[in-house]
């Protein structure tokens, strides 16, 4: 299992990500939007995985770079994986990103997200490290929650 340390969770293999996440997954509310930042190869797509995995969504996660949004789930219940690595942050509003955001039957997941975390009032911020070939650090923060908690 993942390592704990108390500046952030140590993954060493793409698996434990996905246990990460699955992990995670379980702390998720709907109208919840989830910042992941972090390099290419990072990890954040992985993650978004065992999230999909854990909420028993049973759709094969891909990378939106080309179509910057993914739905996956039903409309009663949906997560919307959307990157950003493509748009400059002032294209970002031209495509209707706010339709996708702190929907009431969804939560959203972006990718690249910190191009429009100075817009959004409250979010989960999760950061990705490369710290080796298969060794990744992964903090956690809350932004402009009040008594919430991320337990893992
Ligand atoms: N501990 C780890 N956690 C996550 N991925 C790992 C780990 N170790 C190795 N990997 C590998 O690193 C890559 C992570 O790719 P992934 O697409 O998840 O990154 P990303 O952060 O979404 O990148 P991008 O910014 O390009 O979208 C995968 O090939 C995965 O197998
Ligand atoms: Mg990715």
């Amino acid at each position: 299992m993942p390592h704990k340390f108390s500046n952030g969770i140590y993954t060493r293999s793409a698996e434990e990500t996905i246990s990460l996440g699955m992990k995670f997954s379980g702390t998720l509310a709907k109208k919840d939007v989830v910042v992941l930042e972090g390099a290419l190869g990072g990890g954040k797509t992985t993650f978004i995985k065992g999230v999909v995995k854990g909420l028993n969504i049973k759709t094969k996660v891909l990378s939106p770079s080309f179509t910057l949004v993914r739905q996956y789930g039903k409309a009663e219940f949906c997560l919307y994986h959307i990157d950003l690595y493509r748009l400059k942050e002032d294209e970002i509003f031209n495509i209707g990103i706010e339709d996708f955001l702190y929907s009431k039957d969804a939560v959203t997941m972006i990718e690249w997200g910190e191009k429009i975390e100075d817009c959004i009032p409250s979010y989960i911020k999760i950061v990705f490290s490369l710290l080796d070939n298969n060794v990744r650090k992964i903090d956690f923060s809350l932004k402009g929650y009040k008594n919430r908690k991320i337990k893992l």
